[in-house]
């Protein structure tokens, strides 16, 4: 299918240096009159029309979104003290969280040493994979064209040596998948976890109960014996955005060896 975004980063219009979110958004961000078929945001997409709507429609509240999340977790992400970075991006979308936390973030490119996207629409995680490689042309980038239901343990490869940081953006409040399993896979083998959430504030379609549920499970998780177990830099935000849009977010760090 004929991508604008692919085709300018094959045609080489954006390219390492001139891809960012504003370029992006001025190349595809489109409106096509189909706000509509984006169900909220929240339809798996199934053409780049839609794709280019969502830049349209969303983007500039992601990208408000992300500007306040960033500076709260700079601190959290700044102990790595040297370690390789596993970036997991969960219901990826064309990949705007990672374009944007890696935009916004001084230092983190050079030690993302892999990244894996995860998202149903498999016309949404093409684009994502052509951006961030793009983007990040010298890292592993995986793919999962996969509901989070259908996401295995073994899918993760996670690497308890490394970092494993987990993002969320617009996708914890998301009926239609058990957050809880998901969170079970992830930390199954223990490692170095850091998670940052992000969505709208509202108590309707799932919502921020969803977000609350799962925060308050992983506060409330107990080592087992012989564990060495430290939860640290949680928190948990409600904030409105310079247009008057609420959102939520949290971000915490599990170590569990
Ligand atoms: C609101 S968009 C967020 C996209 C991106 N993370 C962002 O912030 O721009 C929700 C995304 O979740 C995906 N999605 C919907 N249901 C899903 C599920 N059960 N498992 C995984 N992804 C899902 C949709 O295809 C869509 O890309």
């Amino acid at each position: 299918m004929n991508d604008v975004v692919i085709n300018a980063i094959q045609q080489k219009i954006m390219t390492t240096e001139s891809l960012t979110f504003t370029s992006l958004r001025q190349i595809a961000g489109r409106d096509m009159n189909a706000q509509a078929s984006l169900n909220r945001g929240r339809a798996i997409i199934d053409c780049p029309t839609l794709l280019n709507q969502y830049l349209y429609s969303y983007g500039l509240m992601v990208q408000r979104q992300w500007s306040h999340v960033v500076p709260n977790i700079v601190e959290m992400l700044s102990d790595n003290n040297g370690q390789d970075m596993h970036l997991y991006d969960y219901g990826c979308g064309q990949g705007l969280a990672t374009l944007l936390l890696i935009e916004n973030t001084s230092g983190l490119q050079e030690d993302i040493s892999q990244i894996t996207l995860i998202e149903p629409s498999e016309i949404a995680l093409t684009r994502a994979k052509s951006i961030i490689e793009c983007k990040l042309p010298h890292l592993n980038i995986q793919t999962f064209t996969k509901e989070l239901d259908d996401i295995e343990e073994n899918h993760l490869s996670i690497n308890t040596d490394k970092m494993n940081i987990h993002i969320f953006s617009n996708i914890l409040d998301i009926e239609g998948f058990d957050q809880f399993e998901l969170f079970n896979k992830i930390l199954a083998k223990g490692g170095t976890h850091y998670f940052i959430a992000v969505s709208n504030d509202r108590n309707c379609y799932g919502g921020t109960s969803r977000l609350e549920s799962i925060f308050d499970a992983l506060m409330g998780l107990e080592p087992e014996e012989n564990e060495i177990f430290n939860v640290t830099h949680a928190q948990f935000e409600r904030f409105s955005d310079e247009k008057n849009m609420n959102h939520v977010y949290f971000c915490l760090k599990i170590e569990i060896h």
